[in-house]
């Protein structure tokens, strides 16, 4: 009988993925690609049967590649946990979402643990690959395997392994991205590297779960600070009358110590916003206040805000009030030809442009309906006409299949949040943090002007009340 370690290596193994979403699909595609059989469970029959249409849940698959897995039976897919009992190696990709309260929602990382555990067999390798706070492989997971009377390093390997894909990123995928293995045990991390080293070109080994655990956190936090940090300067510049873009854009120049971030409506996605609130949470336990969470959250919450007070000026130069008016939305998705909303600042921005009054309608090429805080709409037809009533077109994503020159040319009103049009596309444009110049010319000369009349006159002296009187 072969070992783990030697079905593992000439890929005799079988791959159980357990959730079968943005991170488990591709997952699970990867490893029958490289000629793994793969167990696919996911508790939703409604993604199981999607996927049995040849219908992928997350637009990073090719539909071809997943029907002929199916077909050929390389990739099988259940609705229920039982079929883990055939398989070596077990990767758990659920998702780890955070409560009303900011608090980490564990509730899913729980409900799969219990259920590998009811399968779990001896010589089993199981690998935690959601985000989460150091200590879950360990102190969360560990202990639901180990009440199968089953010990780690003993009778089964556990590991944690945290994905590091990047949505739509052309450059970056599963293969050529590093991947960074923690084991409970030197063998487990020994198992769990092996396993990746199958279809990742590299795998980092690191000393424990908890380590690489920190390390994913460490990547999002990364982002979620540096882009509070060019959000905070856009609000600056757009106070002083400057080009945010092209401060960015000459910084970039510098070839080394600086990274160039982008500011934007606010921050999107399942990770940026959600998990610096992972180690926040934990930080608490140890009585550890981190002041750069709670600082970079708070800028990049404040930036839908922004935005619609932008709309309401940019409006406010035509004379027109935000209530009543017609706005636009271009791009629902959090980032650039995506479908995916979640924690997408439209989800804040357009329901408080309708609690405002304005007449809100949307356009999203990759996403045909949306619901956000009460307001429910449907992605309309982008022609010619919509532009054109519109009053205020408002890009929020910049999906590369929008032709931003034509919307120039035929909206009214823009507002730029995403630097998609170009900085000379006209004075109709009301960029993010790049007021047109002639913006602040002419609100300086209001102001100057308004200072430099005589004091009202006091208000019993009006000319209106010595009438009435
Ligand atoms: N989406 C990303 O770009 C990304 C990148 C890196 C890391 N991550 C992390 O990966 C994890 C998964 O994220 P995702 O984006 O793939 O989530 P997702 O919501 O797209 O998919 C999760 C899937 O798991 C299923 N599921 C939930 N609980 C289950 C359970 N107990 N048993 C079986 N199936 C279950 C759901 O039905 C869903 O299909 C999260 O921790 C996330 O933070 C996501």
């Amino acid at each position: 009988m072969k070992t783990l370690a030697e079905r593992i290596g000439d890929r005799s193994a079988t791959v159980g993925v357990v959730g079968l979403g943005y991170v488990g699909l591709p997952l699970a595609v990867c490893f029958a690609d490289v000629g793994f059989d793969v167990v696919g469970i996911d508790y939703s029959s409604e993604a199981i049967a999607q996927l049995h249409s040849g219908e992928p849940t997350t637009g990073d698959i090719d539909p071809a590649a997943l029907t002929a897995h199916l077909k050929a039976e390389s990739i099988r897919l259940y609705d229920s946990y039982e079929p883990l009992e055939t398989a070596d190696a077990i990767c758990i990709c659920v998702p780890t979402p955070v409560t009303e309260h900011r608090e980490p929602d564990m509730s899913y990382v729980r409900s799969a643990a219990h259920g590998v555990a009811e399968y779990l067999g001896r010589g089993q390798l199981v690998v935690l690959e959601s985000t989460t706070f150091p200590g879950t492989t360990d102190e969360l997971v560990r202990p639901i395997l180990e009440a199968t009377g089953l010990r780690v390093g003993r009778d089964f390997a556990l590991a944690y392994s945290p994905e590091r894909v990047d949505p739509n990123n052309q450059r970056f995928g599963l293969q050529n991205t590093p991947k960074v293995v923690g084991g409970v045990t030197a063998k487990c991390g020994d198992l769990a590297a092996l396993l990746y080293s199958q279809i990742v070109t590299e795998v980092v080994p690191v000393s424990s779960p908890r380590v690489a655990e920190t390390a994913k956190l460490l990547e999002n936090l990364f982002r979620h600070v540096n882009i509070a940090l060019v959000n905070e300067l856009a609000l600056l510049c757009d106070r002083m009358g400057l080009d945010v873009w092209e401060v960015i854009d000459a910084a970039s120049t510098k070839p080394f110590g600086f990274m160039r971030f982008e500011p934007g409506p606010g921050v999107g996605g399942h990770c940026v916003p959600v998990d610096p609130f992972y180690l926040a949470w934990k930080a608490r336990s140890y009585g550890f206040h981190t002041r750069f969470i709670e600082l970079a959250s708070d800028v990049n919450t404040s930036m839908p805000r922004h935005v619609v007070q932008k709309v309401i000026e940019a409006l406010n130069s035509r004379a027109k009030s935000l209530r009543g008016s017609q706005v636009l939305v271009l791009g629902a998705a959090y980032k650039g030809d995506i479908a995916d909303t979640r924690e997408s600042p439209a989800l804040r921005i357009i329901p408080m442009l309708h609690e405002l009054g304005a007449h809100v309608s949307y356009n999203d090429p990759h996403v045909p309906s949306l619901s956000a805080n009460g307001w429910t709409g449907r992605s309309e037809a982008l022609t010619d006409a919509a532009v054109q009533t519109a009053d205020c077109v408002l890009i929020l994503t910049k999906h590369s299949s929008y032709d931003y020159e034509r919307i120039a040319v035929l909206a009214s009103l823009i507002v730029d949040t995403r630097n998609a049009l170009r900085p000379d596309a006209g004075c109709h444009v009301f960029r993010l943090a790049a007021q047109p110049a002639h913006v602040h010319a002419e609100a300086a000369a209001a102001i100057y002007e308004r200072h430099s009349r005589p004091p009202s006159q006091p208000r019993a002296t009006r000319p209106v009340l010595a009438a009435e009187a």
